[in-house]
């Protein structure tokens, strides 16, 4: 059996599969983001343990653990995770969604505008880069004691086996890879006076980077002979989970981020849509993504807020959505700013348009429109790098409703295949690199497409209307544009 651990930022998940990549067993295990201030976004790291350790207890109740060959990681990515000498966590981690680092990527960007190309990538506050330039700035005691900047799964490899790695895809998220040549960049480390030294080890997704420790072993009933695979960021283990290694294909992820993902072959890149341009989890390969920072957290934020029920949510918008759709306000779902296509880290949410004569079921279905606008844009910016996408897949908690899925649909005009497991991908994914690591396969014949339960296609008669809201949801953007910085 092989397990594969994703770290997302809600939850933790563990799923094991057996040599047929049949699922065995899951467990998942909740937590929290803590929001210090507006545009924040921390964690801390003991809850990921604490997660995978519940997680691990209820696997090893009814499976045996001995029978468990390798483990990979999908995380969520980006989040700087400090440890000190004696390898304890220095403060919280400050997570990818988190905007607080905008001036530190202006003034890395203006002083060497090389680096773009380097990275690939526009310097944005999500990356793990100016996050430690901004705690050289506003913590420098913290900054002064950082031993090792691991990413968010790494630290779980560094729980279970007491090693430094990371793999390239999660890597890419740093501004630290030089992405082209799969390598630590000394020009990026020496922007945030860091070296080499307080770096993991690279290593390609599928390569192994240890086995469990004895105490861990020990503590959980592994093998002691249980390898340690790299793993990778939650988009590229998704897209292993949905065979995603060629161009031509791609993924829409709806989940606490919206993510446009496809394979390149190439190194390529658009950062002035900031578009991202990362190294694949598997050798010689990259990939282009575009990120929403809130998808389904706008939905979280709204039923929590209104108090108001998933289901109903859903109801309202399905029944709006059959209607004409005048005067529904609109939604702009930038809780804490956006990266693709703006990269605007003072922009913030808002409704616009509400009358009186606006009930619940107008802004439910101007907040499942808003978002789904946003991953429009995003893949408005994916098609300027890319233009070959033909089939589509969605995976993530938002696949699972075909009517916002229909409205996706229709705005970027093409059909959407939705596969089993759309929801548990990335944690498969991460299985299946388990599988890969462990028995060096060749990749053609593991990574097969997962059976498709339903394709969903354009509904040609509401193009009209909401290519038109669009334009005018655009233009919102741009007239609260100027005013953001002035209001946070
Ligand atoms: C990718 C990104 C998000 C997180 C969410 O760049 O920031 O998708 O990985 O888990």
């Amino acid at each position: 059996m092989y397990l594969g651990i994703d770290l997302g930022t809600s939850s933790i998940k563990c799923l094991l599969i057996d040599d047929n990549q049949k699922t065995v067993a899951t467990s998942s295990h909740d937590f929290t983001i803590s929001t210090p201030k507006s545009g924040w976004a921390e964690q801390d790291p003991s809850f990921w343990i604490n997660g995978l350790s519940k997680c691990l207890n209820v696997l090893n109740k009814n499976v045996d653990f001995k029978k468990i060959l390798s483990i990979s990681f999908s995380g969520q990515m980006h989040g700087a995770t400090c440890l000190n000498q004696e390898g304890k966590i220095i403060r919280p981690s400050i997570l990818w969604n988190d905007t607080r680092s905008f001036k530190e990527c202006e003034s890395m960007m203006d002083s060497n505008p090389d680096i773009m190309d380097i990275t690939g990538n526009l310097a944005m506050p999500g990356f793990t880069a100016p996050k430690i330039a901004w705690m050289r700035e506003h913590e420098p005691e913290a900054f002064k004691a950082i031993d090792k900047v691991l990413l968010p799964k790494d630290y779980l490899r560094f729980y279970l086996s007491n090693e430094f790695f990371t793999d390239m895809s999660d890597a890419s998220g740093t501004y630290w890879l030089n992405v082209g040549e799969r390598n630590w960049s000394k020009k990026l480390l020496d922007l945030c006076d860091l070296t080499e030294d307080n770096m993991p080890q690279l290593c390609e997704g599928t390569s192994q980077t240890g086995v469990v420790s004895k105490k861990i072993a020990e503590t959980y009933g592994f093998d002691y002979a249980c390898k340690i695979i790299g793993g990778a960021g939650d988009n590229a283990a998704g897209a292993i989970g949905l065979g995603l290694i060629s161009e031509g294909e791609g993924s829409i992820s709806l989940g606490t981020s919206g993510v446009i993902f496809t394979p390149t072959s190439k190194f390529k890149k658009n950062y002035h849509d900031a578009t991202h341009s990362f190294c694949h989890c598997i050798p010689n390969t990259w990939h282009l993504m575009t990120v929403m920072l809130s998808c389904t957290s706008n939905i979280n934020w709204f039923t929590e807020t209104f108090k108001i029920k998933l289901e109903d949510l859903f109801t309202h918008f399905e029944k709006k959505f059959q209607s004409k759709l005048d005067n529904c306000p609109f939604y702009l779902p930038y809780l804490t700013g956006e990266r693709t296509p703006i990269n605007d880290p003072f922009i913030r949410g808002s409704f616009t348009n509400i009358g009186l004569q606006t009930k619940l079921d107008d802004m439910s279905y101007s907040l499942i429109e808003g978002i789904a606008f946003g991953m429009f844009d995003n893949y408005l910016s994916l098609e300027k790098a890319n233009q070959n996408l033909d089939t589509l897949y969605v995976i993530g908690g938002g696949s699972q409703n075909d009517k916002w899925l229909e409205m996706i649909a229709t705005l970027i005009q093409k059909k959407l295949t939705i596969t089993e497991d759309s929801s548990s991908m990335a944690a498969f994914g991460a299985a299946r690199i388990a599988l890969i690591g462990n028995n060096n396969s060749n990749l053609n014949e593991v990574i097969s497409k997962p059976p498709i339960v339903k394709t969903i296609s354009p509904n040609f008669d509401k193009y009209e209307i909401l290519s038109k809201r669009f334009q005018l949801w655009k233009k919102i953007y741009e007239t609260n544009k100027p005013l953001a910085p002035s209001l946070s």
